[in-house]
């Protein structure tokens, strides 16, 4: 059956180099790349060698006959000679229920585990915010940003104890994150351009005192202080922080952050509706080493937020990953009131300097927020 199997995927491969046409010399006696190896699992695996002299950027051009042959769920892989066909069998789920059990042995290894969702492998994706430093999630209204947030949250909260993460977070619309205001690891939430301000303040001392830490004990890395001097692992992170972009302070603060947090410990993830290349100056830019582009408007923002086709997504929760190389996710869908029962555990009573606080304002929401939809 198997060979069977295989032998078809061959003959369909030698008609693809055929219609495609690439071979070298005459039709009626070509020279085909030579089929290496068939290897057919949850997904069919083809490599291939081309013959010397055919130039592979005609593979390349010829994409599209391996996608009428194939289907469309497909990758070419390869530069100059060796090249693999990966046709995937799977398709990306198009809901998906957040379930812990379901991944967190994949978060194991990590320092700080990020879930993201599955891919077209039907594969769950994770990564280490330690390893991969700040992430901005990108999406318009109702692509599920902040779906996304919450899902990443609740799991590092379940995998990480309150003494080794703290966060901090920043909710200028004052929708989302109340969930987690009780929660032992949350220092505090805010949803005011002024307390935020405050938070980011405190922020920056941490980072100067990290600074310092690492400096006086000549160590590369927050982790690698004494055990008396080891600091939690910091957390920012802000749903649509485009709302505080006139706080020069504010600003300057995140983009201290995504410039220097990643030895120091402190990191960020933030989300907006729109990227906008003067809020994503190059320097945040270039920092935020992960993307995630849930539905974008148009190429321009597919662009801006380094998650290219994130304007053809068409699916809540679908996005367009950019990380150590680009990925389709689907994230998975956790619920406000599932999010409360997972974290239920983990509530504490807090003083109220915890709470957002509702403070006469310096700035006003008009000052700050003044073109939000
Ligand atoms: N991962 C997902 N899977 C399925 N549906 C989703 C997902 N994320 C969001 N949605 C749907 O989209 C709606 C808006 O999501 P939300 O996260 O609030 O978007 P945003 O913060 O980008 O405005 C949700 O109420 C839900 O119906
Ligand atoms: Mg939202």
């Amino acid at each position: 059956m198997s060979m069977w199997k295989k032998l078809q995927v061959r003959q369909k491969m030698v008609k693809t180099f055929r219609i495609g046409g690439l071979y070298l010399g005459e039709i009626e006696s070509p020279v085909f790349p030579k089929i290496q190896s068939v290897n057919i699992k949850e997904n069919t695996t083809v490599v291939f060698i081309l013959p010397n002299g055919l130039d592979p950027n005609i593979l390349k051009k010829k994409l599209f006959v391996f996608k009428q042959v194939f289907g469309n769920n497909i990758e070419l892989d390869g530069e100059i000679k060796k090249f693999i066909l990966r046709i995937y069998h799977q398709t990306i789920p198009t809901n998906m229920t957040y379930s812990y059990d379901s991944f967190h042995a994949l978060l194991i290894p990590h320092r700080l585990g990020i879930i993201c969702g599955k891919d077209k492998n039907g594969q769950y994706v994770t990564f280490d915010l330690a390893k991969q430093p700040h992430i901005l999630i990108a999406g318009e209204t109702g692509s599920g940003k902040s779906t996304q947030l919450r899902s990443i949250l609740t799991t590092l909260i379940k995998t990480k104890k309150p003494s080794e993460l703290h966060f901090f977070l920043g909710d200028c619309k004052k929708s989302e994150f109340h969930i987690f205001k009780k929660v032992e690891h949350v220092q505090c939430v805010y949803s005011n351009a002024r307390d935020i301000k405050k938070m980011l303040l405190h922020i920056k001392e941490e980072l100067d005192e990290r600074s310092d830490l690492t400096e006086m004990f000549e160590v590369s890395h927050v982790d690698d202080l004494p055990a008396e001097h080891r600091r939690p692992y910091l957390i920012v992170c802000i749903d649509e922080f485009v709302m505080l972009r006139k706080d020069a302070t504010i600003m300057d603060i995140l983009t201290e952050v995504v410039a220097i947090g990643r030895t120091l410990g402190v990191y960020a993830i933030l989300s907006m509706q729109r990227p906008n290349a003067e809020v994503l100056d190059t320097t945040i830019r270039a920092n935020l080493t992960v993307s995630m582009g849930f539905k974008l408007r148009d190429a321009v923002e597919s662009k801006i937020a380094n998650t290219p086709d994130a304007h053809k997504i068409d699916i809540s929760g679908r996005f367009v990953m950019n990380s150590d190389k680009l990925y389709e996710i689907q994230a998975p869908f956790l619920s406000m009131d599932k999010a409360k029962k997972l974290l239920n555990p983990f509530m504490v009573s807090k003083k109220p300097v915890k709470d957002v606080t509702e403070q006469p304002k310096v700035l006003t929401e008009k000052d700050v927020f003044n073109d939000v939809d």
